[in-house]
């Protein structure tokens, strides 16, 4: 498959590591703002093309786009791929508003193309140890789950300076960055809940530095803790009267132990390598272009219009707002 690459962190560099080594995808160009900084991306990662027009990228000659910018970003730039004829990945959160994602999964469909939440969790190995563990820890009623990890850009916004990430104009803070991998096995576990509290806490730039949230489902509440403030060391856990599953990064669902009811310990993976999970995601994609009546492809489309709507209902109830 032939991809382009809007956007020049990091990230897109572990994509296109984990794509080169999973898939064998071939990298054939770049958009970035600026030729200087497209031309060093391109040079590490070895691709031929740097376009710094986004119109004249998306007429260049690949079949793939896979969207790395900030989330403020992400719904028109997909737009314009689609309409151009690409099959799109685009990083989480797909897109900030869930009105925003039906109506391009709609355009998608009526242009017989793939649109793509890059979600680690729905392509992970892990996701049915996961899954299949939880089932058999008898009747669950609750559940935590964090995501706290101290962000790398926190000590230069304590100089006074505007990452990004802290950067309520571009859709960013930690709901939309780490909290959505919380929202995301829960609803692929437990589906849409009955009902919803949550919170956040917010830095003088606006945006939200830690949150939390419960989802209640009737017979069980499911919590969430996330922090771009704090580090976890502890995990997250799921609760059943006949044993409990403990996992060490819900991100990544690495370290998955099931503890039985004697508190006999069961280890059920181990580490993965992010390059082997940004990988899977796109072989996942690369296998959705292939099979696009599949039914993961379906299930994948519906779970990430459940987590955007919920995502919203979080921001709705703890008073996130982008400008
Ligand atoms: N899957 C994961 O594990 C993971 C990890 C980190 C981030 N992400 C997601 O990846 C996306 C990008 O995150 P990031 O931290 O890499 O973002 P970022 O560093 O703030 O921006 C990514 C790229 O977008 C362009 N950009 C930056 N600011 C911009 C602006 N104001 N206007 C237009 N373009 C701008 C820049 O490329 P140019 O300067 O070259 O144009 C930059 O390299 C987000 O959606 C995030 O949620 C996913």
């Amino acid at each position: 498959m032939r991809y382009g690459i809007i956007g020049t962190g990091w990230i897109a560099e572990s994509f296109i590591e984990g794509a080169r080594e999973i898939t064998n995808a071939d990298i054939v160009a770049v958009y970035s703002r600026t030729e200087e900084k497209g031309s060093a991306f391109a040079e590490r990662n070895k691709i031929e093309k740097v376009y710094t027009s986004l119109e004249e990228f998306s007429k260049g000659d690949f079949e793939a786009v896979y969207i790395a910018s900030p989330n403020s970003f992400h719904y028109e730039q997909s737009k314009i791929m689609l309409e151009a004829g690409k099959n799109v990945i685009c990083e989480k959160p797909i897109t900030v508003e869930p009105e925003e994602l039906e109506e391009l999964q709609t355009l998608a469909a009526e242009k017989n193309l793939i649109y793509m939440e890059a979600i680690m969790y729905m392509h992970n190995p892990g996701r049915e140890i996961f899954r299949d563990a939880i089932g058999k820890i008898g009747k669950v009623t609750s559940a935590h789950f964090d995501f706290s990890q101290l962000s790398s850009k926190y000590p230069a916004y304590k100089r006074g300076e505007l990452p990004n990430i802290f950067n309520p104009k571009l859709a960013t803070g930690c709901l939309m960055d780490l909290g959505v991998y919380c929202v995301y096995p829960a609803v692929d576990i437990w589906g849409i809940p009955d009902k919803l509290t949550a919170t956040a806490t917010f830095m003088e730039s606006g945006a939200d530095g830690s949150g939390a949230a419960s989802l209640i489902y009737g017979d069980k509440v499911i919590t969430f803790t996330y922090s771009k403030l704090g580090q976890d060391y502890s995990g997250s856990a799921v609760f059943g009267d006949e044993g409990t599953v403990t996992v060490e990064s819900i991100s990544k669902l690495t370290y998955i132990n099931k503890y039985g009811e004697n508190g006999d310990k069961q280890e059920l993976l181990g580490d993965v390598a992010k390059s082997v999970l940004m990988g899977n995601e796109a072989k996942g994609f690369e296998y959705f272009i292939a099979h696009p009546d599949c039914e993961k492809y379906a299930l994948s489309s519906r779970t990430a219009l459940h987590v955007s709507r919920l995502m919203k209902e979080i921001r709705t109830l703890a008073d996130i707002k982008f400008e």
